[in-house]
C-alpha cells in the first residue's frame, strides 16, 4: 500500500533488467506511490524481454535507449514528455558496467578501451542524461535526479576494480551538475551509495558472496536490500526532500561509519 508520495509525478527509470534489479524495485514502489513513468534500458538488455512484464504491471511504456548515446537520450526524453503528458519530476540512473571486470582484467592491467567504455556507461552517461534533459528543458522545478553509487568511490575494495573510479566520477558529476541544475532550474541531484546487493551487476564482482557476508557483519543494521533502496529512492523523489541536493547519501545499514563490529572481532579471537 502506498501513501501517494509521488502522486501526479512523472519519471524516467533507467536500468530495470530483471526482478533483482534495484531499478525494478524502484519502479514497483514508484507505481505504488502514484507516479507515472517511462522504463528504459539499453536495446541489448531489451532482448531478454523481462522489462515488458514490469511495464505491464506498472502501466508504463518502455523506450529503449543506450545511455551513452546522446541521440538515444534526446529521443527518450522528448518521447517521455509526450507519453507522460508533461515535464519530468524524477529520473533514476541505475546503470553500471565495467568491461575490465567482465573480462577479468586486474586493476593494474587495465585495457584502456575497456576502461573508457565502462566510464562512459557507468558515469559519463549520468552527465549525458542531465545535459540532455537540461537542453530540452525537460525537468520541472524541484525535480529530483538520483544515481546509484557504492562506497568504493571513497575507500578501496580491491575487486571492485575500475568501477571504483567510475563511481568517484559519478559522485563528482552529481555535485557539479547539481550546482548548475539547482541554480538554473531548482532541480536537485544526488547519489545513493547502496549496500552490496545480489543483482546481475553486483554478482559480477569477484568474490561477491564472501563480500556481501562480510558487509552484513560490518553493518550495525545489516545490509540494506534492493527493496529498502527503492524506499529511499522514493523519499528522494518526493517533495519531502526538496532541499537535499549535491549529496552522496549512504544507504548501507551504517557500514560507512563503522570501523569494526563485535561479530568481526570475534572471528579473530584465538
Ligand atoms: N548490486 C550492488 O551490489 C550495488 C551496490 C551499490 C550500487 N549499485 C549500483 O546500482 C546500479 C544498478 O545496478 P543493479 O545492482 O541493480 O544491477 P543490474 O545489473 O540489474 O542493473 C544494471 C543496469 O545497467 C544497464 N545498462 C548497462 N549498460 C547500459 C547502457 N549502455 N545504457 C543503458 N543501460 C545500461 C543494464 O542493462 C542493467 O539494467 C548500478 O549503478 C550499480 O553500480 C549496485
Amino acid at each position: 500500500m502506498g501513501n501517494n508520495l509521488l502522486k501526479g509525478k512523472r519519471g524516467i527509470i533507467f536500468g530495470a533488467l530483471n526482478e533483482q534489479s534495484i531499478a525494478w524495485k524502484v519502479a514497483e514502489r514508484a507505481h505504488e506511490e502514484g507516479a507515472s513513468f517511462v522504463l528504459t534500458n539499453a536495446p541489448i538488455a531489451m532482448r531478454m524481454g523481462e522489462i515488458n512484464n514490469l511495464a505491464e504491471k506498472t502501466g508504463s511504456k518502455v523506450i529503449p535507449a543506450d545511455a551513452t548515446s546522446l541521440e538515444d537520450l534526446e529521443k527518450l526524453i522528448s518521447e517521455s514528455m509526450e507519453v507522460l503528458g508533461g515535464k519530468i519530476d524524477f529520473i533514476l540512473h541505475s546503470i553500471g558496467m565495467s568491461v575490465n571486470v567482465r573480462k577479468g582484467r586486474h586493476y593494474t592491467d587495465e585495457n584502456y578501451d575497456f576502461t573508457m567504455k565502462g566510464l562512459d556507461v557507468s558515469a559519463l552517461s549520468f552527465h549525458k542524461v542531465m545535459q540532455t534533459s537540461k537542453k530540452l528543458n525537460a525537468m520541472n522545478e524541484w525535480g529530483s535526479i538520483v544515481a546509484l553509487s557504492y562506497i568504493a568511490a571513497q575507500r578501496v575494495f580491491p575487486d571492485y576494480n575500475d568501477m571504483a573510479d567510475n563511481k568517484s566520477y559519478l559522485e563528482s558529476v552529481a555535485r557539479s551538475f547539481g550546482y548548475h541544475y539547482g541554480v538554473s532550474d531548482k532541480v536537485r541531484v544526488n547519489t545513493i551509495s547502496q549496500s552490496p546487493t545480489m543483482t546481475t551487476a553486483g554478482s559480477g564482482v569477484k568474490g561477491f558472496n564472501e563480500f556481501i557476508n562480510f558487509s552484513e557483519k560490518m553493518s550495525p543494521l545489516g545490509n540494506a536490500d534492493a527493496a529498502a533502496c527503492a524506499d529511499y529512492c522514493i523519499v528522494m523523489f518526493s517533495d519531502l526532500t526538496r532541499y537535499v541536493t549535491m549529496q552522496n547519501l549512504f544507504h548501507d545499514g551504517g557500514f560507512s561509519n563503522t570501523g569494526v563490529t563485535q561479530e568481526v572481532i570475534e572471528k579473530f579471537s584465538s
